[in-house]
């Protein structure tokens, strides 16, 4: 299976961090945000990536990621967004890198610490989304379950006022070739975009999405909140969380 990362859109909600370089190049914790999502795809086995992105810093990925090797990719390449399309947009560029192969695709500012090994070597068509329960459901894609067989998502939506569930459908998703075709046929939302969620919807009409669980942590880091919250996870994970009480504390265990 090839992977796709995509690292697009103008990152404004970060903005004045994101005048300087691109959003998925700013630290979360001890590495570019970017790294996260490699290293997911990575330790899944997935070692041919593509990395859509876009914007006026575009070439900043080249110095920090090169071609790829120091992080286990085998082949790296890299397509360009003209515009803010959106997510399904970004992705219809990975159209001929994906040859008709299945593809794992997570968001660039998404990092989680979830094995997704099984659900790409399990993969048999169709389309697999993760899921995750969270705080604050409005903010994301958002699955509506049957109210028949709890289990089944019956719609999604995109940011809704009153989410019908707690779970946030995250920026990692798993398609068949099929994906283009129905990104092909997909329209702008109201916010002029081509919305992934819709594409999902088109497998969820035609009985072909399945969904699991996220077992551990996940976050998006696009707004100064995620990306707070995101880098905190990461420096208590990787300090340990006694440690990381220390350093904030201003108790750092090396000194100059
Ligand atoms: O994080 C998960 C959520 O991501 C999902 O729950 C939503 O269904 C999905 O629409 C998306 O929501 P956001 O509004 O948070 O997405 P955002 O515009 O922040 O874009 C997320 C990433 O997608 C961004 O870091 C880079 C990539 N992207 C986005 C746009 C709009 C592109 O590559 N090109 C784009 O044009």
């Amino acid at each position: 299976m090839k992977g796709i990362i995509l690292a697009g859109g103008r990152g404004s909600r970060l903005y004045p961090l994101t005048y300087a370089t691109n959003k998925h190049l700013l630290p979360v914790y001890d590495q570019p945000m970017i790294y996260y999502p490699i290293s997911t795809l990575v330790s899944a086995g997935i070692d041919e990536i593509m990395i859509v992105t876009g914007g006026q810093h575009a070439g900043d990925f080249l110095p920090v990621l090169r071609n790829g090797r120091d992080f286990g990719i085998r082949q790296l390449e890299y397509a360009y967004q003209e515009e803010n399309g959106g997510i399904a947009q970004a992705l219809s560029f990975a159209k001929t890198f994906a040859d008709e192969e299945p593809i794992c695709v997570i968001l660039g500012d998404n990092t989680t610490d979830a094995d997704i090994r099984p659900a790409v070597e399990g993969f048999r068509g169709g389309a697999t989304i993760f899921l995750k329960e969270v705080p604050d459901p409005h903010r994301f894609g958002c699955p509506v379950f049957s109210a028949d067989d709890p289990a089944r998502i019956i719609d999604i939506e995109e940011k809704p006022a009153n989410p019908r569930s707690p779970y946030a459908v995250t920026g990692l998703y798993i398609y068949d070739a099929q994906i283009f075709d129905y990104i092909g046929g997909l329209e702008p939302s109201d916010r002029g975009e081509l919305e992934i969620t819709d594409a999902n919807n088109r497998y969820l009409q035609d009985g072909q999405l399945d969904w699991h669980e996220l077992d551990g942590f996940w976050s998006d880091a696009g707004t100064f909140e995620s990306l707070y919250r995101t880098t905190r996870y990461w420096a208590e994970k990787k300090l340990g969380k006694q440690t990381a009480d220390r350093v904030a504390a201003g108790i750092f265990a090396s000194t100059p």
